[in-house]
């Protein structure tokens, strides 16, 4: 049975009415980690995996939300002043109370919730609840909201409920994937391009099945040493709002200002933008060597200068880049663990998984996932 038909058959001997179904899925990166939070360039695209929400309204003002990957229900009253409490439900609470921030009058609602992502991969399962919830939640309460202005609804709960300072790509990819395309999206003005994945490629993702408790710590910890990087530089010449802003040039005459650490934190973003917009134009051209390159490049400067990356990483992206028929491997997400996003040559796809799987499997005991993504198109209600 599929995660759809399993969720509609719960749903019903649970809560006695059919629900709606909403899907909104997760993604994999494919190039600009990092760089959202700078104002920067991403490259992402929403997968084929994804988090389905069931919902009916209720009469009150309740939120009864079960979720079948936790086996476990809580119930939440929005007119009690819910606050976090370090549970999967602060995403769905944290969006609900976004909602209504932002004007929107709630109905209660008898929620389901199941997903197809695996959990601490690196593929969004976060921003993907958050998503669904959103756009279940509006959907009920009459008005649909324009997807950009979720995503960034979705990314102020995670940032201030939550309590994680997330840039906005995982949410917007999931509210606006274009199937068949990686969106390169200007994480300023979100504007965003698609550029469509090359029929000659696939992209393989390669789960580590590590996910190290550092992440949420040391994500926020990068993102202070950004912003100290923003300050120093500021002081150094005009016109720099965020690292967005600084050029490698300019990074390379006033680098001198910066103490070790945080030079080399800029300097992963600076590089990594320039190379997302060549990484663009280089799908774009059907250049994927080109691509892959670039690829490689953005992983030596994450474990390098970003220090996002682990052992296990590594050793993933090492396996691939000596593989035959791959133009490029690299973490991808925000580290210390997940997935590596692989682009192969689509004919030598099948036998990459095998060997990659054998080879991780050899070195490390631990029985990797490695599975073909499909860009996909972002949220909406799944039809009955
Ligand atoms: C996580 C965050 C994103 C982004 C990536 C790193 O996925 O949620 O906003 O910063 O890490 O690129």
């Amino acid at each position: 049975m599929s995660v759809v038909d399993d969720l509609r058959s719960w749903f019903i001997a649970r809560f006695g009415v059919a629900p709606q179904l909403y899907r909104a899925r997760g993604r994999v990166n494919l190039i600009g980690e990092h760089t959202d939070y700078n104002d920067g360039f991403v490259l992402p695209a929403a997968i084929d995996l994804a988090t389905y929400v069931g919902a009916a309204p209720r009469k009150d003002r309740r939120l009864v939300v079960y979720s079948l990957a936790f086996d476990e229900g809580v119930e939440v009253d929005l007119d009690a002043a819910p606050a976090p409490w370090r549970h999967w439900s602060d995403y769905v609470v944290g969006v609900a109370l976004g909602l209504e921030r932002e004007g929107l009058r709630l109905s209660g609602a008898n929620m389901m919730l199941a997903t197809e992502l695996p959990m601490g991969a690196g593929l969004s399962t976060s921003a993907a609840l958050e998503v669904a919830v959103g756009y279940a939640l509006s959907d009920l309460a009459g008005s649909a909201l324009e997807r950009k202005g979720l995503a960034l609804l979705c990314q102020r709960a995670e940032n201030e409920f939550v309590g994680m300072r997330c840039g906005v790509m995982d949410q917007l990819i999931s509210c606006c994937g274009v199937a068949g395309h990686a969106l390169l999206i200007d994480c300023r003005t979100l504007e965003t391009r698609a550029a469509p994945l090359d029929s000659r490629a696939r992209l393989v993702i390669c789960n580590t099945m590590v996910s190290h408790e550092l992440a949420a710590s040391e994500y926020n910890k990068r993102r202070e040493e950004c912003e100290r990087a923003v300050a120093l530089l500021s002081a150094e010449f005009d016109g720099v709002r965020a690292l967005r802003d600084v050029s490698p040039e300019a990074l390379a005459r006033h680098g001198a200002a910066l103490p070790d650490v945080i030079l080399r934190r800029a300097r992963h973003v600076v590089t990594e933008n320039a190379r997302t917009l060549a990484a663009a134009e280089a799908l774009e051209t059907g250049d994927l060597k080109h691509f892959g390159r670039l690829m490689h490049e953005s992983h030596a400067s994450l474990r390098d200068d970003y220090a996002v990356s682990c052992d296990e990483a590594d050793l993933m992206v090492d396996l691939a880049q000596n593989m035959e028929g791959v133009f490029g491997a690299r973490l991808t997400g925000g580290g210390f663990g997940g997935s590596t996003v692989n682009l192969v040559e689509a004919e030598a796809a099948e036998r990459f998984m095998r060997s990659i799987a054998e080879s991780y499997r050899a070195a490390t005991g631990l029985t990797p996932q490695i599975f073909c993504a499909t860009p996909s198109e972002g949220v909406g209600r799944v039809s009955p």
